[in-house]
């Protein structure tokens, strides 16, 4: 199974660049500083021209879905989210979508028994799955912004204590890192265990959840672990933030794998699959109220065709109309 095995491969190259580089050719001023700067720079660069790629596509019409009732007469009972008619009703739709997969929710799995016999079943393990990574991400990231400023932010400090609930080991456990674990792992078997969903997954559907897998495992070894000394991070984060270009302190080797990973997803982000976090947004199903009943959308790129009223056509016609005998309106 290439498509398997190669990007496991890779994701195992990525982590030992930066091993081999900081801890047997001293790169470590490479690693943690010109690497790091530079994927920042491609991530917001990339992010921004796919974003403004998709924005000036013009999107002429609405694209009813079909799953809700439409605005229509005062009797007829609208649904406003499925089928929003103001903006704001698209913009809760959006963040339907976003914050809990409502359409993953509702999607459902084909199967052929024999018989033939069609059963349609239900993937919530999938919209679970879904949910769970990506909160858990989300929440790992908000916590790791205790690096990023001088004094620890409010709601870092709140998810950082919400989040050792299971306050039994020290360092604390954190519940996102288990749950974050759970879920790759569920992502990757799930693609692995069903033979079409095999045939159909491509290389790039395992590498990013391979590499996340490695950023995870990266992450939770230097605290759990090898117990990193995140001091020196701190400072090396805030010296950079003030536009000072130097290493501030020893750092482990293992935070360089971490941190290398990391800069590999932030370049891989905005040209791969990974760009749906943004796509989303400019989703047309979900974010265009369906209003095509109350208003006129015309397409931008009809021909600009000038069109004659009749009155205008007699005028121009009306000495031949008469010649040729026809009845005209005005003499
Ligand atoms: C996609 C981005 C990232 C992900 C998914 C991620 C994930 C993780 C995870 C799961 C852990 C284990 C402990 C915890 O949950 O806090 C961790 C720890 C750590 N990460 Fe990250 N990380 C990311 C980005 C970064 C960045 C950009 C830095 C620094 C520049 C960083 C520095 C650290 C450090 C120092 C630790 C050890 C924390 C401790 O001992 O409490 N991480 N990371």
């Amino acid at each position: 199974m290439k498509k398997v095995w190669l990007p496991l491969l890779m994701t195992g190259i990525l982590c030992l660049i930066p091993y081999i580089g900081v801890q047997y050719a001293g790169l470590g001023y490479l690693f943690a500083i010109i690497i790091p700067c530079a994927s920042l720079v491609i991530l917001i660069a990339g992010f921004a021209i796919r974003m403004v790629n998709w924005l000036i596509r013009p999107v002429p019409f609405r694209i009813p879905t079909t799953c809700g009732q439409e605005k229509s007469l005062d009797w007829i009972k609208q649904d406003k989210l499925e089928s929003p008619s103001h903006f704001w009703e698209a913009i809760a739709r959006v963040l339907g979508e976003v914050l809990f997969f409502r359409s993953l929710f509702r999607n459902t799995k084909a199967e052929l028994y024999a018989g033939p016999k069609l059963v349609y079943g239900s993937t919530k393990w999938l919209w679970l799955g879904g949910m769970v990574f990506h909160w858990s991400m989300l929440i790992i990231v908000l916590r790791h912004s205790k690096f990023f400023f001088s004094t620890v932010p409010p709601f870092a400090d709140f998810l950082d204590n919400a989040d050792r609930f299971f306050d039994i080991l020290l360092p604390a456990f954190y519940m996102t890192d288990a749950l974050v674990l759970a879920a790759l792992s569920f992502l990757i078997v799930r693609r692995l265990r069903d033979l079409k969903l095999r045939l159909i997954s491509l290389p790039t559907d395992f590498f990013p959840l391979f590499l996340i897998l490695a950023i995870v495992l990266a992450g939770m070894s230097m605290r759990y672990v090898t117990k990193i000394n995140v001091l020196p991070v701190h400072d090396q984060i805030l010296t950079l933030m003030d536009y000072s270009f130097v290493l501030s302190g020893e750092i482990g080797v293992l935070f360089y794998v971490h941190l290398f990973l990391v800069c590999v997803l932030a370049v891989y982000f905005p040209f791969s699959k990974l760009v749906h976090a943004g796509g989303i947004f400019l989703s047309p199903t979900r974010n265009l109220c369906n209003n095509s009943r109350a208003k006129r959308h015309v397409n931008p790129w009809n021909p600009d065709i000038k069109f004659k009223s009749y009155a205008e056509y007699e005028d121009t016609y009306r000495d031949k109309m008469k010649k040729a005998g026809l009845p005209v309106e005005k003499e």
